[in-house]
């Protein structure tokens, strides 16, 4: 599959729903198509943008020059030992297809990132995170094509510079690097995580915690606080939980005793921003544009129906501002505004 659309529709393709055009849109599947592209067709164009599944991201109403989409969904196994196996998947692989294959194969350690909207491609992007476990652990490589230079190449986990909700790939110069394939590593011994309290309580007894076992407790929790973006249009947590240096974060926890917060590394306090934003009466909270505040947790904004980027982008400038006037705590977004 290798094709350029005009005036293409990407309602479908992002996961808040908002009605929006692409100037010019383009799939391919394989590492041939893309060279060619860049080679005759990406210089035609002022601009470029690379979207993947749409799960992290708010549109506008119509997106200038080419937007490009990855669809390759092969998966290959590079290497197998009796303790672990190296594996190739394609960006274009839907992320929770992703992790119910890898665990049928008896391939460990997915299982706490159940049921996340998204794509492998994108998965490291923003470093995917739940319950505990972020996807960096298991990423041995990133494998991009440079839309600059066409070179197909590797990038190793260390110089991705994964950090909460963060990587390289997030950084405004490296917005040419396109993601066509994630290298993970998974162990063939499972060996659960269930640090995150709400999953421990769940498995007093730690024999029943089977990774296929901790898999359908996450979709439970998942199903139950978080909106399908089936139903109501969402991206997900909106914010980071903010982080804030201990000198600031100290007379706040002293103002606000009841604050939940947790230790970070580099003497940073994070807060949970999903308490910030629902002790500012925001919680279940719609605007007349559509746009609204999830009512079982609050990081997340969502699309009624008819809201548009700008609505949503208007409601979340008014969190951030009545956030930082309560609580002198910037919140920052973690969905790609484009
Ligand atoms: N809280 C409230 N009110 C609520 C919900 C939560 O005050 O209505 C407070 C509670 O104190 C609770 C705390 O917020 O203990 C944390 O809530 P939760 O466990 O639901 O997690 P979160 O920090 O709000 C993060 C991720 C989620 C991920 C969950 C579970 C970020 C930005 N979000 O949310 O990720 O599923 O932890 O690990 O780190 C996403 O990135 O799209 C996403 C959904």
């Amino acid at each position: 599959m290798n094709k350029l659309h005009t005036l293409f529709s990407l309602k479908k393709l992002n996961s808040f729903n908002i009605d929006s055009t692409a100037e010019y849109f383009y799939e391919f599947e394989h590492i041939s198509e893309i060279k060619e592209f860049i080679a005759n067709e990406l210089p035609k164009f002022e601009s470029f943008k690379i979207l993947g599944a749409g799960n992290n991201i708010l549109l506008n109403e119509t997106v200038a020059g080419v937007t490009i989409h990855p669809t390759n969904k092969q998966i290959d196994i590079l290497q197998k030992t009796e303790s672990e196996v190296i594996i190739r998947a394609g960006a274009g692989i839907e992320w929770d297809w992703f992790v119910e294959y890898t665990l049928n194969q008896g391939w460990y350690g997915l299982e706490n990132l159940s049921l996340i909207p998204g794509s492998v491609g994108a998965s490291p992007v923003q470093n995917i995170g739940a319950y505990g476990v972020e996807i960096e652990q298991f990423i041995k490589e990133v494998e991009v094509i440079d839309l600059q230079t066409s070179e197909h190449k590797t990038i190793a986990h260390i110089e991705c510079r994964f950090g909460y909700r963060n990587s390289i790939f997030k950084l405004p110069e490296n917005r040419h690097l396109l993601i066509t394939a994630v290298i993970f590593r998974f162990p063939l011994h499972p060996t659960v995580n269930l640090n995150y309290k709400a999953i421990g309580d769940l498995f007093s007894d730690q024999k029943e915690a089977t990774p296929k076992a901790v898999r359908q407790k996450v979709i439970e929790i998942r199903q139950s606080k978080l909106p399908d973006p089936k139903q109501i249009g969402n991206a997900g947590s909106f914010f980071k939980n903010p982080l804030v240096n201990k000198t600031k974060a100290r007379p706040l926890i002293e103002k606000f005793p009841n604050i939940p917060h947790w230790e970070a590394p580099d003497n940073e306090i994070k807060f949970a921003a999903a308490w910030l934003i629902e002790q500012c009466g925001f919680k279940g909270y719609t605007a007349p544009s559509g746009a609204g505040v999830y009512k079982n947790q609050p990081l997340v904004l969502v699309n009624h129906g008819t809201a548009t980027g700008k609505d949503i982008l208007d409601l979340a400038m008014e969190i951030i501002a009545k956030v930082n006037q309560t609580f002198g705590i910037k919140l920052e977004p973690e969905v790609n505004v484009w």
